[in-house]
């Protein structure tokens, strides 16, 4: 069998990829060890998270917020079966839903693992051992990634658990210790806190959601803490011992010094995903790994001829949007089109309550460069439609060059800051200015107007504030 191209990996970069390629006339193949499509994102990640931390914002907005609303509905029960079917439901709806755009733009599906033997060959091993080589012009790597391993402690996936065992528990922890303030961390640590759990988080460095804005990251930590999450930051976990049912973690200061000693019924490790290329054959066909990264060039060819990277396995931040768009990229260049991904307008978004979003770069960063700029911001606590939803936690940042007013970075922490943010992408997108935002219409009551008010506010003539 012959193809145009053969993508390994049907994650958010390798589906996008190949149907992109398909639309654009390349016969396309995909090869996937999973049972089904869609990779972590869609199996483990983003879609499952996403459905638990909607189901349990709401058993928790049904709690503490529909009396203060004039909703009378008693204590709300938690059956933890039910929100897991709602969330098994979603993604296998979501799985089968790439299956079937798979076999829409008639890509072939090989199920097993993808082994690089040459450029151009792909050996396909599948799960009763039987395998069968492929022929293809262009190969796409996008194996994704796995869980950081923490040194010395093992995952059982019970006790001691990665993102995978979190979004699976059988119930609700009495003590959650979650190992890593970053998004996964934070985003399963907020659902089982909803749900019951007491929750506390060991951070190494002295912040939580490094990467983000330091006020952002700042005011989020305080909003979190008066949700009820404990944090032990500059701290990390020497050991975890899990004789029995739970586990004794050992937490010592980052600097060095006297270690404590905490229980846990379940402990979460989210120090961060490794790039995955194991069994890929890499070695065999000298592609260059760069801290376990495959190494691209700008039009994500790696160092041999014919075979190419994309998504969590190259370099950049581990997101299932990056992956998608690079997927898009890859496909166009192979088809002679011209494929690009721009890098400074790529959103990130925390899924908790409020959400945090950000797009460009952080204050520090700005700072760093050397350019001259300034700030615009609005609360929403000023805002009327967040007071009238009873949302009006956080705020909005908008970043401008001080000498162009070009917007170099957009930070929000808020109730749907994950859509509001789009906004600011697109402005970004088109080179766009404060000013630009200031002056565009924006419909009222929206929590969207704090947006418009936080770039009014860089020239300092905010209306509501
Ligand atoms: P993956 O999705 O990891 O897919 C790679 C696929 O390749 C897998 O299916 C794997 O089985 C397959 N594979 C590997 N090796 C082989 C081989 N040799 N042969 C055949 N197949 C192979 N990102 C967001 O943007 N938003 C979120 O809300 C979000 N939430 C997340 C929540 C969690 C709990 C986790 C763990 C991650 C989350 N992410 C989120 C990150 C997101 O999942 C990844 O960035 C994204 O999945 C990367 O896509 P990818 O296509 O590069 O790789
Ligand atoms: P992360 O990189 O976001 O955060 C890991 C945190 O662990 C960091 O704050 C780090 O300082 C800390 N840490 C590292 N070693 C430690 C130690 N020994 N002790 C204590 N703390 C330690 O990684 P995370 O949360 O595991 O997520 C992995 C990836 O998945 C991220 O890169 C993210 O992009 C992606 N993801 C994205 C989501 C989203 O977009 N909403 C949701 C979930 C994951």
């Amino acid at each position: 069998m012959s193809y145009d191209l053969i993508v390994i990996g049907t994650g958010p970069g390798g589906y996008v990829c190949a149907i992109r390629a398909a639309q654009l006339g390349l016969k396309t193949a995909v090869v996937e060890k999973r049972k089904t499509h869609g990779g972590t994102c869609l199996n483990v990640g983003c879609i499952p998270s996403k459905a638990l931390l909607h189901a349990s914002e709401v058993f928790e907005e049904a709690g503490h917020d529909f009396p203060a609303l004039g909703v009378m509905v008693g204590k709300p029960e938690l059956d933890l079966p039910a929100m897991m079917k709602h969330k098994d439901d979603t993604v296998a709806a979501n799985v089968n839903g790439v299956g079937f755009l798979l076999k829409k733009n008639k890509v072939d599906a090989f199920h097993g693992a993808g082994t690089i033997v040459a450029p151009g060959q792909v050996k396909v091993t599948a799960e009763d051992g039987s395998t069968q080589t492929l022929e293809t012009k262009a190969i796409v790597i996008a194996t994704g990634s796995d869980v950081a391993p923490l040194p010395g402690v093992a995952i059982d996936e019970k006790v001691v658990v990665s993102s995978t065992g979190a979004i699976a528990l059988d119930k609700v922890p009495g003590k959650l210790l979650v190992v890593g303030a970053g998004v996964i961390g934070l985003e399963l640590g907020s659902v089982w806190r909803r749900l019951g759990a007491e929750v506390t988080v060991v951070e190494f460095l002295d912040r939580i959601l490094p990467g983000m804005d330091n006020e952002v990251a700042k005011q989020f930590q305080r909003l979190l803490e008066k949700q009820g999450i404990k944090f032990i930051l500059g701290n990390k976990v020497s050991k975890v011992e899990t004789a029995g049912a739970g586990a004794t973690v050992s937490v010592e200061p980052a600097q060095g010094g006297e270690a404590q000693t905490l229980d846990a019924d379940v402990v979460l490790v989210a120090i961060g995903r490794r790039p995955y290329t194991e069994g890929l054959g890499l070695e065999q066909v000298g592609v260059a790994l760069e801290r376990g990264r495959v190494v691209i060039d700008e039009h994500f060819q790696t160092n041999v001829p014919g075979i190419f990277a994309i998504g969590d396995v190259v370099r950049g931040p581990m997101l299932a949007h990056k992956a998608e768009d690079e997927g898009v990229a890859v496909a166009e260049i192979l088809a002679g089109k011209a494929g690009h991904v721009n890098y400074n307008v790529i959103p990130g978004v925390v899924y908790t309550q409020p959400e945090v979003a950000s797009v460009g770069q952080t204050e520090e960063e700005v700072k760093a460069s050397g350019v001259a700029y300034a700030i615009g911001k609005f609360p929403f606590t000023a805002n009327g439609r967040a007071r009238a939803m009873r949302h009006s936690d956080g705020f909005v940042k908008v970043i401008a060059d001080a000498n162009t007013d070009r917007v170099l970075g957009v930070h929000i922490v808020g109730y749907g800051a994950g859509e509001m943010i789009h906004e600011a992408a697109v402005l970004m997108e088109f080179g766009g200015s404060s000013e630009d935002l200031a002056r565009t219409c924006h419909a009222h009551p929206t929590m969207s107007e704090a947006v418009k008010e936080a770039a009014m506010a860089v020239e300092k003539r905010a209306i509501h504030i």
